[in-house]
């Protein structure tokens, strides 16, 4: 699939998501058959004014490509500016607006999803980033509305699409829902019949199947995954397996997927220092060991880890005791 012109392999998308998908997160899952990447939100006002701490996200991978910036904010004037500032600095093939942001400090300010009660004014921030982008593609990404009441996605989506959209993304939530209950693939799907540019799907995809499904519900172009790969990028390679019909890959043996973090969070080191990789392995690692057997004791190590050396004895033990 192409998005204005950018072409995209594979159906399969790594959902943004800030404190997640760091530089080194992306780039294993690239490697195990995410065909597209997003980077975290990154605040337009922050661009604007040249907060050196938010240039770091912006940064891609040598191999990152098609990729996109993601950009919040709700001013068109600033949104236009930031735009040109990310492309600029990051390279990046494509420039997505987050308007599905539930986190009260950005919604409650009218940046994020606080945009779809603002439909007017969504149209304005995305002809402004069209502006700003200078020819390259555009892409939104929503929600279903703010709650049940006020579900506009279809409405949203043809008004992006209008405002120079290529490609619109939406999670199939309300604001309200924030993160709970199921997401609908069935409005999804309403989206995808209602506009001409591809539609990108998302919400709930936690196994192969799941991808399989999503895309055959929705008729959407690319299947985007979140939650689901935390700890488990293997699910991109065994969702790839299960969409070209072949036998899906079991998950590597649990040494192998020790490895992986840890190649993840040195290379987090590499991009933002062994302190905070560290700090952020705490989460990560445990994720890798979700379901584990008798992991707990390990996980509870990692909770204090601060260095690397740490997270090196902590994975021998694993290696010893559990693998
Ligand atoms: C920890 C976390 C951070 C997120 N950060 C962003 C973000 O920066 N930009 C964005 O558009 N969506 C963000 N999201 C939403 C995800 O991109 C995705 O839409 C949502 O998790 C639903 O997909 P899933 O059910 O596959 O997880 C975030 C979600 C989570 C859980």
């Amino acid at each position: 699939m192409e998005i204005g012109g950018v072409s995209i392999e594979g159906a399969l998308a790594l959902a943004p998501m800030a404190g997640v998908t760091d530089l080194a997160f992306r780039t294993i899952c690239r490697e195990l058959g995410a065909g597209y990447t997003v980077t975290e939100m990154v605040s337009a006002k922050a661009l604007c004014y040249q907060d050196k701490k938010s240039l770091p996200l912006l940064r891609l991978g040598e191999e990152e490509q098609p990729a996109a910036v993601q950009i919040f904010g709700s001013d068109p004037a600033c949104m236009e500016e930031a735009a040109a500032i990310a492309l600029e600095q990051s390279g990046a093939d494509i420039i997505d607006i987050n308007m599905g942001c539930p986190v009260p400090k950005v919604a409650q300010s009218g940046d994020g999803s606080g945009l779809m009660r603002r439909p007017e004014l969504a149209v304005r921030v995305a002809e402004a980033v069209v502006r700003g982008a200078a020819g390259r593609p555009v892409t939104v990404k929503f929600r279903l509305g703010w709650d049940k009441g006020s579900i506009n996605c279809v409405e949203f989506a043809r008004a992006m699409e209008g405002a120079g959209a290529s490609a619109v993304t939406v999670h199939g939530r309300t604001r309200a829902q924030m993160y709970s209950g199921t997401a609908s693939w069935d409005w999804i799907r309403a989206v995808r019949e209602a506009v001409s540019i591809p539609v990108i799907a998302n919400g709930d995809v936690f196994s192969p199947r799941d991808a399989v499904r999503i895309l055959k519900v929705t008729g959407a172009e690319l299947a985007m995954i979140g939650r689901g790969c935390f700890g488990n990028p293997w699910l991109f390679q065994q969702a790839r397996a299960a969409l070209a019909g072949e036998e899906i890959p079991p998950l590597p043996p649990l040494a192998e997927r020790c490895d992986t973090a840890v190649r993840q969070i040195r290379l987090a080191a590499q991009y933002k220092g062994e302190h905070i990789a560290c700090l952020e392995a705490r989460k990560q690692y445990a994720w890798y060991l979700r379901g584990v057997p008798h992991a707990g004791y390990y996980k509870e190590q990692l909770c204090r880890v601060n260095t690397l050396e740490e997270i090196d004895r902590i994975t021998a033990g694993i290696k010893r005791d559990l693998a």
